[in-house]
């Protein structure tokens, strides 16, 4: 297929159902699709939106383009869960339909208002021409997950914003509502954080951008969340063409964060240090998380695990994509950390306690045959240099080598570059982190299939990442120099 604009704008009603069910059939076949992420049935995924808490039930829905891999005519497709770790995907929910959505139904988010769920969404428009209007559209979610949307625009475009304006997170402070939307100014051609504000959820005003502490965050601000996490305000954004010289990245664009020290609603200001920009993950594929804090009191983020303007090997397949597990977050010390959610532990069976292996050849094997959908829970002891391998082949050659060192240099890195398919390259083949010195290492590693999350001493660290390995490279084994001292759990895990 060759995706011309037009095949990538085609109304949907235009493509056939066969192909659909015969794109989910090649999807469902491959050896990379996960069994406990949220993946697309077919085509391709990106951002989770609407990550909400409403009647009962967990609901996340994640942008979609159903007939390939490529980024096209995109809609909203809707999941559930009552423990935020098996959902269920009730399908679309958000389709382009109108003229103020009519080439694309884009990333938002959702507000629980009295009994209904509150969406707000970005409306792509394309002129004939193919000039782009942005709109920030309503629609209305019932108890019986019907969708009507509200006839008109919340918000057209301010006079100051290019056509680049998208990504409502919708809040409520007392009795007002709040709308937080990425944008870029229209004179400076510079990423900003615009802000709004309604008492009806039908008349926005515009209070310009939020004052914040950044100079220059590049040229676009994506999918902007505000949250607030043991007691401090967090903003959490994806700004694009940020200069390496302010943040220290490698992926083509970062998911950032920053704890400030007060946000005020009335005059649209988050106070930080400019230095408090961090990035939110380690590793390679994370990209336009999207976090809320609910009803339950918890803080909690899922993530596309993907990257835009890059291929990827399932591409061949035609299909793209996956969201990550649902993660908890606190403040400690200064610093975001993230832990998956309790109940994620209800997916494990045939678990078994680890002991230091006997080292043979210079190898220490962990477990044969560990399958594509595990956890392995590893307590690595302080003032140890060594490799862990995932994804091993038989002779150790490939696979994904995670190398620590424990000691005074205190160092963490992820090298894919062995680990199968190779992509996005460009952009390196490793990742890595500061450890503290002399300090004991715990790794908690979530293997599906062709994706990898690895949170680091109980999540003060997380990498993420996919990786594309042949199906029969399934060996664990630590390969470095030095027989190594640990302790563990290894735990198959059930498809959600
Ligand atoms: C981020 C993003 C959003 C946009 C959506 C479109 O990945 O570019 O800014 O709303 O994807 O699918």
């Amino acid at each position: 297929m060759a995706w011309t604009r037009e095949q990538r704008y085609r109304k949907y009603s235009s493509w056939s159902p066969q192909l659909v069910a015969a794109l989910e059939k090649q999807a469902a076949a491959s050896s990379f699709k996960p069994g406990y992420h949220i993946s697309p049935r077919s085509g391709l995924l990106n951002d989770p939106n609407g990550f909400s808490y409403f009647n009962g039930q967990w609901h996340v829905f994640y942008q979609s383009f159903p007939f390939g891999p490529v980024h096209g005519l995109k809609s909203w497709v809707h999941c559930v869960s009552t423990d935020l770790v098996s959902w269920q995907n009730l399908g679309l929910a958000l389709e382009p339909s109108n003229q103020y959505d009519s080439h694309g139904a884009y990333s938002g988010s959702a507000l629980n208002v009295d009994d209904r769920l509150f969406l707000a969404y970005t409306g792509n428009v394309r002129s004939a021409d193919w000039q782009r209007t942005s709109y920030q559209n309503g629609a209305w979610l019932d108890q019986n997950n019907h969708l009507v949307k509200c006839p008109s625009p919340l918000i057209v475009p301010p006079d100051h914003v290019t056509e680049h304006f998208r990504d409502p997170q919708l809040l409520k402070h007392g009795k007002t509502y709040y709308i937080l939307a990425g944008a870029q100014d229209k004179e400076s051609r510079r990423g900003q954080f615009s802000w709004f504000k309604s008492v009806d959820l039908k008349n926005w005003q515009d209070c310009g951008y939020l004052k914040q502490p950044w100079d220059d965050l590049g040229f676009m601000v994506e999918c902007p969340n505000l949250v607030f996490v043991d007691g401090s305000p967090v903003l959490v954004f994806c700004p694009q063409g940020l200069k390496r010289k302010q943040l220290d990245y490698q992926n083509i664009y970062p998911n950032t964060y920053s704890i400030g020290t007060a946000f005020s609603f009335e005059t649209g200001s988050f106070t930080a240090s400019p230095a408090s920009l961090t990035n939110l993950d380690e590793g390679f594929d994370v990209y336009a998380s999207q976090t809320f804090n609910a009803p339950n009191g918890q803080v909690y983020l899922i993530s596309w695990i993907g990257l835009p303007e890059i291929e990827y090997p399932t591409d061949r397949e035609n299909w793209a994509h996956c969201l990550s597990l649902v993660k908890e977050l606190h403040v400690e010390a200064g610093q975001i950390v993230q832990t998956p959610v309790a109940a994620q532990s209800k997916l494990q069976t045939n678990s078994v306690a680890l002991t230091p292996a006997v080292r043979q050849n210079g190898v220490q094997v962990v477990k044969k045959n560990a399958g594509q959908q595990y956890q392995l829970e590893l307590k690595i002891t302080a003032d140890q240099q060594g490799c862990l391998l995932l994804a091993g082949d038989s002779e150790h050659h490939q696979g994904l080598r995670l190398s620590f060192d424990t000691g005074e240099t205190g160092r963490f890195t992820v090298d894919r570059g062995f680990a199968g398919t190779s992509f996005a390259a460009k952009y390196g083949t490793t990742r890595n982190c500061v450890l503290p010195a002399h300090h004991e290492l715990t790794l908690n590693i979530f293997i599906d299939h062709s994706v990898c999350e690895i949170f680091l001493n109980g999540g003060r660290k997380v990498f993420t990442l996919r990786y594309f390995a042949p199906q029969e490279n399934t060996e664990i084994a630590f390969i470095g120099e030095n027989e190594l001292k640990y302790s563990g759990k290894y735990s198959q895990l059930k498809n959600m």
